[in-house]
């Protein structure tokens, strides 16, 4: 019976993934083996001896101290692409609300309360609807910058909406690339592509090479009147940069996420309250994801979608595995492979993989090692946790 301390409203779906014959689950369990959570920041909770993993449905992971957890060997786990779709239906809805007057047209007819005669009204919207034309998407140029999951469907939408779609990404992943249509036209700079967009949609990480990405200098190199989407991070943009941009008339439109006071009650802004990922879907997807991560770990000792640990995983060859994790120095795993070869064991198959300063080796035996051997192995220098699952 594994035991799951959970925080936060999970969705069902998610949480209906752990069969209650072999899970204990919820809020309060003791001595929990894993964690699942959305946004509780996790930097003051104690952490249980006993905890080997924690599942964050979702893509950010700054709720956990996770420098403190890898020194403890605890596997942590995120949920990337679970919530793209969400993320890229939002894109889909900005790219139109910034090129036609569909926001003023509303605030418009809903202010006209004072008309109570039908012919009236309609006389007046047609004489002001002038005022709220605005120009198509399909035709017009989107550059991409970062084509990872969300990127990539964004940039595959686009291009059914009729755009010329240009994309930025100089480490893309094998999956996202995979992905993407070969019909996005690839940009070796970002200046490149600011050059040739009327749109701009940033779907980047915010890390120490993002930071600042779209500055004073990248606003300069942009087409007179593109747009800009920031559905990815604040951080990413600099934010009186873009007011410089608009007030200039560099760019005619910013939409984004993440609004800050200055951007308030200006015109040329669409400006949301950080409502990418909010869909009943995404968080059932990131539920899901999360659970079944987590399981895959705790049954097979599998590690998918970990910012910790390396990704690995072997289909099971016997009903005895070991896996375990080691500082990431030479002789550990030949240590481990001795006291195997010592005890008369068999390895069927094995698999290792490091990240970092940590390393992580998951081993089929032919019979069942006993708890002296495992002993041992745990207590071999270099080794961190070892399980037998
Ligand atoms: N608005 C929201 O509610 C919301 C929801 C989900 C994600 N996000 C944001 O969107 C970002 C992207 O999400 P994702 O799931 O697509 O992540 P992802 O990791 O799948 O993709 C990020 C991509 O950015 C690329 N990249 C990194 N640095 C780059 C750089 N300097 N220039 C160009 N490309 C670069 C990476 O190679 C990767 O392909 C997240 O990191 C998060 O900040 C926002």
């Amino acid at each position: 019976m594994y035991r799951i301390r959970t925080y936060n409203a999970l969705s069902e779906k998610g949480l209906g993934r752990f069969d209650s014959d072999r899970f204990l689950l919820g809020p309060d369990v003791e001595d929990p083996h894993a964690f699942i959570l959305r946004s509780k920041k996790l930097h003051d909770e104690p952490v249980p001896g006993s905890l080997l993993a924690v599942a964050r449905a979702g893509a950010g992971y700054n709720n956990i101290p996770l420098d403190d957890y890898s020194t403890r060997g605890i596997v942590v786990f995120n949920t990337p692409g679970a919530n793209a779709n969400a993320v890229k239906e939002l894109i889909a809805a900005g790219l139109v609300l910034a090129s036609r007057g569909i926001v003023e047209g509303i605030n418009f007819v809903q202010s006209l309360t004072d008309f109570d005669d039908q012919a009236e009204l309609s006389r007046h919207l047609e004489k002001e609807k002038k005022r709220f034309r605005g120009s198509e998407i399909n035709g017009k140029t989107l550059g991409i910058i970062g084509l990872g999951s969300i990127g990539s469907m964004v940039a595959n939408m686009a291009l059914e909406l009729g755009m010329r779609v240009v994309g930025f990404d100089p480490v893309i992943s094998v999956e996202a690339a995979w992905q993407l249509s070969s019909q996005v036209e690839k940009v070796d700079s970002i200046h490149a592509l600011l050059a040739e967009a009327d749109y701009v949609s940033l779907h980047v990480p915010a890390n120490e090479h993002t930071v600042g990405l779209i500055n004073e200098e990248a606003l300069s190199k942009l087409k007179p009147g593109a747009k800009l989407l920031n559905f990815a991070r604040e951080q990413v943009v600099d934010s009186n940069a873009v007011i410089a941009a608009l007030d200039s008339g560099r760019l005619s439109r910013y939409i984004t996420d993440f609004p800050c006071p200055e951007l308030l009650g200006r015109e040329d802004t669409l400006l949301l309250p950080h409502i990418g990922a909010s869909t009943q879907e995404a968080e059932e997807n990131c539920a899901v994801m999360a659970a079944d991560q987590l399981m895959d770990f705790l049954f097979n000792g599998n590690i998918v979608n970990s910012v910790n640990f390396p990704g690995i995983r072997m289909k099971r060859n016997s009903g005895y595995r070991i896996t375990f994790s080691n500082e990431n120095v030479p002789r550990v795993l030949g240590t481990v492979l001795s006291i195997l070869a010592d005890h008369d064991f068999n390895v069927i198959d094995m698999v290792n993989r490091s990240r970092g300063e940590v390393a992580y080796n998951i081993i089929d035996v032919e019979s069942e090692p006993g708890e002296n051997l495992l002993v041992e192995i745990g207590q071999a220098e270099g080794v961190k946790r070892l399980r037998l699952v």
